[in-house]
């Protein structure tokens, strides 16, 4: 990394100022006070902002309000920018603003973190120094002014883990110190594990146990399984016999039914039988004597019977008609008589009322005779004719009288024919009806007979069948035990071969913690034997190997100071030991300048050291030196220029009051302070 341009805003003397930094060595000159070391406080605030414990009030102006640094720099050959602010808040505390990267052409808004990174990575330092960016930047590129003698001052502990952590040697320490958790860990490890597999060896014998078991059982299981079978086997087939005994009892149950019908129906027929019987033996009583009768008779009278009547209804009607004309002629007969003897006694006409001549009375009188002589003659034959009739009728009455008798005698013989018809008819249907059923009988007779010797043939099936029913009881019962027998055995085999899975799953798992011990305690022998002495050894080798190094060039830059009569070296915790030939000096017992000697010569020694291991570091083109030579003689400020070259580093920033330096760098840069800082010239 090569710095090309600084400039800042507000930061401690400057209220603005941008310095162009050649390549080379440049000296920045100027009095006490006049702003140098801000310049270099700026370059390491650009860079890295603000560092744990460093107090924004130590770069903000004092009275302003925001401050910045920006940065131009090169790192391989590409130009970076990087540009930091710092804001006092209104209750006075003073933080950092979010930051602006600029990697050529493009521009990055970053946080302070997220920069702090970025530019980490830009560097290639190590992640580690993530934390602690500038402790690398410290002790490689810019020591503050009072720093440089620090770590020569240190406490020795104090300063080994410095050097430890700068050089990356205490990850051994670290590796030691994980190593011995791990290993830790792996003894705890062990212990359970040996806890675990303690009863391997009674498992095995268990499980052995549990297998013989397991057989012994399996075996009986097997063997009631068989018996069961046999048994089930006998139990089917006693079953079907029974159902076979059962058809057999059902068909004599249908025999019994068919028996019991039948002798219920000859029962029946028996009393038919009996009652017809007495019936034909009552109706053979009824017909004692033969009856004979002819319709033929009855039909006859009835004709002559209907022959009478209507001629005695034609002479009561000759008889009415002759009765009204003896009732009439006699009426008129009257009628005449009394118009005669009327006419007679008359002497006047009764329409003229002229008198009468006797003459023509007789006249009038004799026709009138001559009418009533007529009237009388019919009038006798109707009444001879009127006797006849009144004969004639009762003549007919009493024909019709007699037929009348004749007919009902007739009718009732007809009604006795018929009941007697009737009496045959039932006798000789009686008689067929008695016939059937005797033959119904017979019939009925002769099946009950053959359903009785069918029921014979069953007799000892009811009997078989209770004795196979009791038989099919007990083997059922008996099948029921063995099945009951034979789950309890299949339960216990299941139980046993769980129980013989569960013993091997643990031997296996047991099995597999000895492994896995086995392993661990390969692994800790490893860590002990091989791996902790391995990192001790690389530990000590890389320390020595440093050491050497570093103390060899710690005397090389310290031999280019001072004079050849002191000699210095590092001692097992990095102290420098300064030697005068035969004897060795105090630190504290040097002169001022063969201190700022020890220190500048520890400051090169350690910036060459971690350059050259850490050779990858971007910085290592780059170093600040804040007033190097403080203390120096004449003699020894003449000995800067050969460092400088020696350094051979791109470019070097340099503070000195010393006149004489400006004579060995290529550069001068001087600053004034007048209020505020400037810069005065460059050269
Ligand atoms: N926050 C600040 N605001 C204003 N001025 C400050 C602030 N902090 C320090 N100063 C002053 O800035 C001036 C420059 O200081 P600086 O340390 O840069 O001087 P220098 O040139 O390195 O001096 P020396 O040669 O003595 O080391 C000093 O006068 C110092 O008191
Ligand atoms: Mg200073």
């Amino acid at each position: 990394m090569i710095i090309k341009k600084l400039s800042v805003k507000n930061i401690r003397s400057y209220r603005e100022l941008s310095i162009d930094f050649p390549v080379g060595t440049t000296l920045l000159s100027g009095d006490i006070g006049a702003g140098k070391t801000s310049i270099l406080l700026a370059l390491q605030f650009a860079l890295f902002g603000l560092q744990p414990g460093q107090k924004g009030a130590s770069l903000l102006r004092q009275g302003e309000e925001t401050a910045s640094a920006k940065l131009l720099v090169e790192i391989d050959n590409e130009e970076i920018e990087i540009e930091r602010s710092l804001k006092k808040s209104k209750n006075g505390s003073i933080t950092q603003e979010d930051s602006i990267l600029r990697i050529g052409k493009e521009s990055f808004e970053l946080s302070t973190s997220e920069l702090k990174n970025k530019v980490i990575s830009l560097l290639d330092y190590p992640k580690e120094f993530a934390k602690k960016s500038d402790l690398l930047y410290k002790y490689t590129v810019y020591t503050p002014q009072e720093g440089m003698k620090e770590i020569v001052n240190e406490r020795p502990e104090t300063r080994l883990d410095l050097i430890r952590h700068i050089f990356g040697v205490d990850r051994y320490k670290r590796i030691k110190d994980n190593s011995q958790i791990f290993l830790q860990r792996i003894k705890e490890n062990i212990k359970i594990k040996e806890v675990q597999i303690k009863e391997i060896n009674n498992l095995r014998e268990k499980l052995v146990l549990a297998s013989e078991e397991k057989i012994k059982v399996s075996k009986e299981l097997l063997d009631y399984s068989t018996a069961l079978e046999k048994v089930s086997f006998e139990k089917k087939e006693l079953k079907e016999k029974i159902d076979i005994l059962k058809q057999r009892l059902e068909e004599k149950a249908k025999i019994d039914i068919d028996k019991s019908k039948k002798e219920g129906e000859l029962q029946g027929k028996k009393a038919l039988k009996m009652r017809l019987e007495r019936e034909i033996s009552s109706s053979n009583l009824q017909l004692t004597e033969k009856r004979d009768f002819k319709q033929e008779s009855l039909d006859n009278i009835t004709l002559l019977l209907l022959k009478h009547k209507r001629n005695l209804e034609d002479l009561n009607q000759r008889f009415t008609e002759a009765s009204a004309k003896v009732y009439f002629l006699e009426s008129q007969k009257e009628i005449s008589l009394k118009l005669k003897e009327k006419i007679i006694s008359m002497e006047n006409c009764p329409t003229c009322f002229q008198s009468v001549a006797n003459e023509h009375k007789d006249k009038i009188s004799k026709k009138a005779q001559f009418e009533i002589e007529d009237m009388q003659r019919e009038l006798e034959q109707k009444i001879i004719l009127r006797s006849q009739l009144i004969k004639d009728i009762e003549r007919e009455k009493e024909f019709i009288q007699k037929y009348e008798q004749d007919k009902i005698t007739l009718e009732r013989e007809k009604i006795k024919f018929e009941h007697q018809r009737i009496i045959d008819t039932k006798i000789k249907s009686d008689m067929i009806v008695l016939d059937r059923t005797n033959q119904e009988i017979s019939l009925l007779e002769f099946e009950i007979t053959s359903l009785t010797s069918q029921i014979l043939k069953f007799e000892d099936a009811k009997k078989i069948f209770e004795q196979e029913k009791v038989k099919l009881d007990l083997i059922d019962l008996e099948s029921r035990k063995m099945e009951i027998r034979l789950a309890e055995k299949r339960k216990e085999v299941e139980m046993l071969k769980k129980q013989v899975e569960q013993i091997g799953i643990e031997i296996n798992q047991k099995e597999n913690i000895r492994e896995q011990m086995a392993k661990l305690r390969g692994l800790q022998d490893w860590l002990e034997e091989k791996f902790l002495p391995l990192i001790t050894l690389t530990e000590t080798n890389v320390m020595i190997t440093l050491r050497r190094d570093f103390s060899k060039i710690f005397n090389e830059w310290f031999s280019t100071l001072v004079s050849d009569s002191l000699s210095v070296r590092l001692d097992e915790d990095f102290t420098p030991i300064i030697s005068n030939q035969d004897y060795e000096i105090d630190y504290d017992f040097l002169s001022g300048g063969e201190r700022t000697a020890v220190a500048l010569a520890y400051r090169l020694a350690l910036n060459q050291v971690i350059n050259s291991m850490l050779s990858r570091l971007k910085t290592k083109d780059l170093i600040i030196l804040d007033e190097p030579t403080d203390g120096f003689s004449e003699q020894q400020l003449d000995k800067m220029r050969d460092i400088f070259e020696q350094l051979d580093v791109k470019q070097i920033i340099l503070v000195s009051h010393e006149q004489k330096i400006e004579g060995f760098v290529d550069s001068i840069i001087r600053i004034k302070k007048d209020g505020t800082s400037k810069v005065e010239s460059i050269k």
